[in-house]
């Protein structure tokens, strides 16, 4: 998080007290240059650093004014006067800002950073499952492009999921795209899930047959984890206490003793006793953790990575504030239609 430090050497003081035993000392050294720099064109222009807990821990002590999980940095994002916001995340997060502030500059710093869940769907197959489910409202995860959340009633994080579902007075829902996630949200309320192309009946009536329609998108990242690699780290490591996002597959998160957002995640290692946790998510979150909770042992399986969370680095951050890339844009008529979604999503608390 943003740090207090006015000089170069304060700035490096900083750093190193935090992420001593995490970061090598020539690489902090390095960045401690880079996060010296951002912090104080940030200041110069009035500038925002929202950071996602997935961002990489010399950067996540560093430049962030804020850091959080998506639905955190949203409402962030939704009440900050500063401007430009620079978002340290992915291209949705960055969008989601901008529907929030569209006389705003959104600066992401990455050319992609993209996203496999919000690239498993188009704003066209929102506007077919419409049609194939009239009436059924539709319930977007926010990890989605501006265009898909433009077709939908409204959107959710994992941090709000179950909550959003049970806000609509609906029994049937449509809930997009998060195959793994729309079941563990399913088991949570107690709907029931099908999916379209595999086992719709022929003649569906939405309410009688099922009461939860998904898509088959997944996270990359997240797929990759088993009830295997669970077992394995049980064995080698005992007593440790397992946390798994809810993007991770049904079987893994009942083999896991807690599952929520990054942020509820971050929570539970720093709110219980044991000495050990296995973080089941992208694992830039465990250095972070670890940095804050220097006694807890954190196991992180590393060799499964989010390769668009890791494409924010601090010399684009600091490129992003030096030259204004890439300024983020959303088509005024789609922005209209997705701040309704993500509106009302933010009023659910
Ligand atoms: P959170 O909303 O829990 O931070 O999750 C975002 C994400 O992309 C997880 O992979
Ligand atoms: Fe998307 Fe998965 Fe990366 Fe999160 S971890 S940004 S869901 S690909």
């Amino acid at each position: 998080m943003a740090l207090t430090a006015t000089t170069l050497e304060e700035t490096y003081q900083q750093m190193a007290q935090k992420l001593e035993g995490i970061v090598p000392e020539i690489e902090l050294k390095y960045k401690a240059e880079l996060a010296y720099e951002i912090n104080k064109i940030k200041k110069e222009r009035g500038a925002i650093i929202l950071g996602h807990n997935y961002m990489e821990p010399a950067l996540f002590h560093s430049v962030p004014d804020v850091v959080g999980d998506s639905l955190e940095l949203s409402r962030k994002a939704a009440e900050t006067d500063a401007d430009p916001i620079v978002f340290c995340g992915v291209r949705f997060m960055a969008e989601t800002a901008k529907i929030l502030n569209p006389s705003k500059t959104v600066l992401l710093p990455a050319k992609v950073a993209g996203c496999s869940l919000a690239e498993s769907i188009t704003a066209e197959d929102v506007r077919n499952l419409r049609k194939q489910f009239p009436g059924v409202p539709v319930v977007t995860y926010i990890n989605t492009y501006a265009d898909v959340k433009a077709e939908t009633d409204i959107c959710c994080t994992s941090g709000n999921a179950h909550k959003v579902v049970e806000s609509l007075d609906s029994d049937t829902i449509i809930f997009l795209p998060d195959e793994y996630l729309a079941a563990n949200v399913a088991r949570e309320t107690g709907k029931k899930i099908i999916f379209p192309t595999l086992d719709m009946p022929e003649n569906p009536k939405p309410g009688l047959d099922y009461q939860m329609i998904g898509w088959h998108g997944r996270c990359e990242v997240h797929d990759q984890f088993t009830v295997q690699d669970i077992k394995n780290v049980r064995e080698q490591f005992p007593g440790v206490l397992v946390l798994a996002h809810p993007e991770c597959s049904p079987e893994v998160v009942e083999a896991s003793d807690f599952s929520s957002s990054t942020s509820r995640m971050v929570d539970y290692v720093r709110d219980m006793d044991a000495d050990r946790y296995l973080l089941l998510t992208e694992c830039s979150m465990a250095d972070n953790i670890a940095a804050e909770n220097p006694e807890k042992e954190m196991v992180g399986l590393c060799s499964i990575r989010c390769p668009h969370m890791n494409e924010i680095t601090l010399e684009d951050t600091l490129n992003a504030l030096q030259n204004n890339e890439q300024v983020i844009e959303v088509p005024e008529d789609i922005r209209l239609r997705a701040l309704r979604s993500v509106e009302r999503m933010l009023e659910i608390r």
